[in-house]
């Protein structure tokens, strides 16, 4: 049998191992970037007023994100299984109580949650780099891509049907295991996107309006944040950072003994947050030389981005690429949301990955529909949050994950001993010291701080 009690050195994990350090770091960060730096981070920064927001998520990111993304890490190669089955078998382990699994549970339910929405966004990149290549944003006048935005997202069909795409996408790489082209694609995708967004940068910076974007991001004004800006805020660094769900756990289940956790965690979370942040020194310089509203909602980047190519040299090449990338950082995230889900299947109910990728994959797509349809036929119906993208979006960011990540900080500050946190983190130096009080104390207490504030 894998996995004696205390026996974690001999454990092995049933889907293989990364080959290298950097090949787990490459993972993470593929999981870590995508639609969440590009395409929410501006609109929910926009939505909740700027400067604030962008403080208090930076600090959610360093002061929550950062343990427990560690504790994740650790939790998973010290299981070496789907995140229900490790958090079982830590919780039997090192606190007497298998019912740790329903954290596993709840993170699988996220991510299939999650990616249902997160494909549907995803497909409008595939058409907009298809729109961007057939040169249909070249010259265009604010107006006019903001009229082509709605008119795609009002045709139910069309966005159906590029949602049902990437889901084929997202199934095939699932399928195929952990290491296979994954590697090779975040190798190359995720310089190329920085590259390409210090263009973006660059442009932004001669539209007249840099100061205007710089003064939006990061002047605070502490009068406009409510606690549930607050909750918002948590529940992007939790989502830009793939973390509370179980996600990072299993890549972590695949980590090899020797790699540090801090060192990988610390990489991810500095390239997951300058992205985002040259997403925001990009997009919104551009929405205040347009006339737009950063409160605008899902559609800013869709509204934005294409005109500032359009008017630029090479544009319609430079388009195709930028939506090309993001269509790739999307696709690496959503092999992270599925993976939990797919990774339980196949331990639990022994199907082979491809039977699991595909079965999790149409429940994915059929939840999807529902996203599909809040962007037309179903508009106008609205509960609690909004439409169910809304709803589904809420749920997950700002309930679901937050409420992850405390249980898992929990886990590995109270549950777990103390040797076997600092037998995994390689240290007991100063950097346990430091993330054993953040896991035990500033996490968890800013956790609940805030769920309960803007929950009530
Ligand atoms: N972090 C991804 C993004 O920013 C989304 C994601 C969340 C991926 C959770 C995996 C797990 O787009």
């Amino acid at each position: 049998m894998l996995g004696n009690q205390g026996d974690s050195a001999k454990r092995k994990s049933l889907h293989g191992h990364w080959s290298s350090r950097m090949a787990f770091i490459l993972a993470v960060t593929g999981s870590a970037v995508g639609l969440g730096n590009i395409w929410k981070f501006p609109y929910i920064a926009g939505q909740n007023g700027g400067g604030a927001f962008v403080l208090v998520y930076l600090v959610c990111v360093a002061i929550i994100g950062m343990p427990v993304m560690m504790s994740e890490i650790l939790i998973g190669r010290r299981g070496r299984r789907n995140p229900v089955a490790t958090m079982a078998l830590l919780g039997q382990e090192e606190g007497g109580s298998e019912k740790w699994r329903w954290v596993g549970g709840m993170g699988v339910a996220a991510g299939v949650l999650i990616l249902s929405y997160y494909s549907v966004i995803a497909g409008w990149t595939l058409a907009y780099t298809v729109k961007s290549a057939t040169g249909a944003f070249a010259g265009a006048s604010a107006e006019s891509v903001s009229q082509q935005f709605n008119n795609f997202v009002g045709d139910w069909r069309l966005i159906g049907l590029c949602h049902t795409a990437f889901m084929g996408l997202s199934i095939f790489v699932v399928a195929r295991g952990v290491e296979r082209g994954l590697e090779q694609a975040v190798r190359f995708m995720v310089p190329a996107l920085l590259l390409l967004l210090l263009l973006l940068l660059g442009y932004s910076m001669t539209s007249g309006f840099f100061q205007q974007g710089l003064a939006f991001m990061f002047t605070p004004d502490f009068d406009r944040l409510t606690w549930n800006s607050v909750l918002a805020a948590l529940g992007q660094a939790f989502f830009t950072l793939s973390i509370g769900m179980g996600a990072i756990m299993a890549y972590g289940a695949y980590l090899p003994e020797e790699t540090s956790i801090t060192g990988s965690s610390a990489a991810v979370v500095v390239a997951d947050t300058a992205i985002a942040m040259l997403a925001g020194l990009a997009i919104f310089p551009l929405v205040f030389a347009n006339n737009l509203n950063p409160g605008d909602g899902p559609g800013l980047v869709f509204d934005t981005l294409p005109l500032a190519f359009g008017q630029m040299a090479g544009g319609v090449f430079f388009s195709t690429v930028f939506f090309v990338l993001l269509s790739f950082a999307a696709w690496t995230s959503a092999i992270g949301l599925m993976e939990p889900a797919v990774a339980w299947i196949v331990e639990r109910f022994h199907h082979t990955r491809a039977q699991a990728a595909v079965m999790i994959g149409l429940l994915i797509w059929l939840l999807g529909v529902g996203s599909v349809l809040s962007f037309n036929v179903l508009s106008d119906f609205r509960f609690l949050a909004g439409t169910i993208f809304d709803n589904v979006d809420y749920l997950t960011s700002n309930i679901m994950l937050p409420l992850g990540g405390l249980l898992i900080v929990v886990f590995a500050g109270w549950v777990m001993c103390r040797n076997s946190t600092s037998d995994e983190l390689g240290t007991s130096g100063l950097w346990f010291s430091a993330w054993r009080v953040m896991a035990r104390f500033i996490a968890p207490i800013g956790i609940l701080l805030v769920l309960v504030n803007a929950v009530r």
